[in-house]
């Protein structure tokens, strides 16, 4: 008795389609946290919103070929399932999905997710290609889970920003957004930060500091947000030696340029040492 209970509050692993559809009830509140692994803080706190709010949790681990426009980038990518393990298991997530590749896309369907060309800036400029796979892998597992909640990490605003927009209204899914979760220098957690050095995390708690600054200038005069950004980013270059992939003011309705009278973010891409980060603030 004592052992049957034990096994039914086990964290599950799922591997199959199959199983999966066995483990998960649609009755109860399913909270859903997508992961391509690599855990860190910042994915445990949105593993325990999904907990507090949700009757069970699921999240799955799998990193998704389709949504990286380099090879070489995938291949690098951290991977640490045991680690990741571990921590699930410490925060007594109800069930973990680790598909296959071949799983997830057996279905060959084409990619039906197509941004329209004002959707193609920020990332969607420079990653060809990388939004509609992310699109299309939350598509299929959406698909399989049917979750009431998806948690999301504020740091990819534009990847949140894209999935409520394609998805919330296909599916009877809630995504909702959580905090960017940072050290205490300031640097967003990313699975990506894994593969900085010790030098370059304080290059990235600088960069950060100085966002946080040019974000209270621009509140204090929006009309010189071009100016603000044009000397931020001289600055950054020439100090820490970073190249800047873009660093962008848009407003946080529809991400257009205009910010008046609007909620309005910073949002940066910059590699140090070929490593792409990035922020918003
Ligand atoms: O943010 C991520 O880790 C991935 O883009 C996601 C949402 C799990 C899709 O593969």
């Amino acid at each position: 008795m004592f052992y049957l209970l034990i096994l039914l509050l086990q964290m599950k692993l799922i591997r199959k389609i199959s199983d999966l559809n066995k483990a998960i009830k649609f009755n109860y509140d399913l909270g859903f946290v997508p992961t391509m692994g690599g855990l860190h803080i910042g994915h445990e706190s949105l593993i325990k919103k999904s907990k507090k709010k949700c009757e069970k949790t699921i999240v799955s681990i799998f990193v998704n070929p389709k949504q990286f426009n380099s090879k070489n980038d995938y291949k690098r990518y951290p991977r640490n399932l045991n680690t990741d393990l571990k921590i699930l298991r410490k925060l007594k997530v109800d069930f973990v999905y680790l598909p296959t590749i071949n799983q997830i896309y057996k279905n060959k369907e084409p990619l039906k997710f197509k941004l329209k060309k004002t959707q193609k800036i920020l990332c969607a400029k420079y990653r060809k290609g990388h939004f509609e796979g992310v699109l299309d892998i939350m598509n299929r597992l959406i698909k399989r889970i049917l979750p009431k909640f998806v948690f999301m990490g504020e740091k990819d605003f534009q990847q949140l920003f894209l999935i409520k927009k394609f998805l919330e209204n296909i599916y009877n899914t809630k995504v909702i957004m959580c905090k960017t979760v940072r050290n205490n220098n300031k640097v967003a957690l990313s699975t990506r930060n894994f593969l900085l050095n010790r030098s370059d995390v304080i290059t990235a708690g600088y960069v950060a500091s100085k966002l946080i600054d040019l974000k209270i200038k621009i509140k204090q005069n929006r009309v010189k947000s071009k100016l603000h950004i044009k000397n931020t980013k001289i600055y950054l270059i020439k100090k820490f030696n970073i190249k800047i992939e873009y660093l962008e003011v848009r407003n946080i309705i529809n991400l257009n340029s205009n910010i008046t009278n609007k909620k309005f973010k910073i949002f940066i891409a910059y590699y140090i040492d070929k490593i792409r980060l990035i922020d918003n603030f």
